[in-house]
């Protein structure tokens, strides 16, 4: 099949890429520029393993064709760090206990941030139906909603990590 020329804005940098019609968003991501945080699981929809942001919404990058990308603003779990420096939600993830195997984290945080993005402090029924779309198969979610809850806090405290901070 005859490659294309696209262009895709991921993370901020555009990124020029030879891709054949119907590559996935989660294929190019994945084994053309080794962006490897996005997970493949169900590559059906199913999960939210493979879970992005495209202009700031939950896309899933397995049902995405990497063409259709074109023009977005593409935002990866690679994005959320500054350099070293874990973003508030991912440090939170680790601070409550919210990542077992991991798979579903970037997923589940690309969800999450677009909650945060748009909602301050939002409550817990908020937190679940955001991440309703994100599948865990090991932690429960009880772990994962106060890990965003406490992430959404203006003041980022909570009683369950007062101690760390
Ligand atoms: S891998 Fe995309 S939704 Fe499961
Ligand atoms: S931490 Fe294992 S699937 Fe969520």
């Amino acid at each position: 099949m005859e490659k294309l020329q696209i262009t895709l804005n991921i993370n901020g940098k555009d990124q020029a890429l030879l891709v054949q019609p119907n590559d996935t968003l989660l294929e190019v991501l994945r084994d053309e520029l080794d962006l490897t945080g996005s997970k493949e699981s169900c590559s059906e929809g199913i999960c939210g393993s493979c879970t992005i942001q495209m202009d700031g919404k939950p896309v899933r990058s397995c049902l995405t064709l990497a063409m259709e990308a074109q023009g977005t603003k593409i935002k990866t779990v690679e994005g959320l760090a500054n350099g070293d420096e874990l973003s508030n939600l991912q440090q939170s993830f680790i601070d409550h206990g919210a990542v077992q195997c991991g798979i579903c984290t970037p997923g589940m945080l690309m969800s999450a941030d677009a909650l945060l993005s748009e909602t301050l402090n939002p409550d817990d029924t908020t937190i679940r139906q955001a991440l309703s779309g994100n599948i865990c198969r090991c932690t429960g979610y009880s772990k994962i909603v106060e890990a965003v809850a406490h992430a959404g806090k203006p003041e980022k405290s909570c009683p369950d990590c007062q101690t760390k901070e």
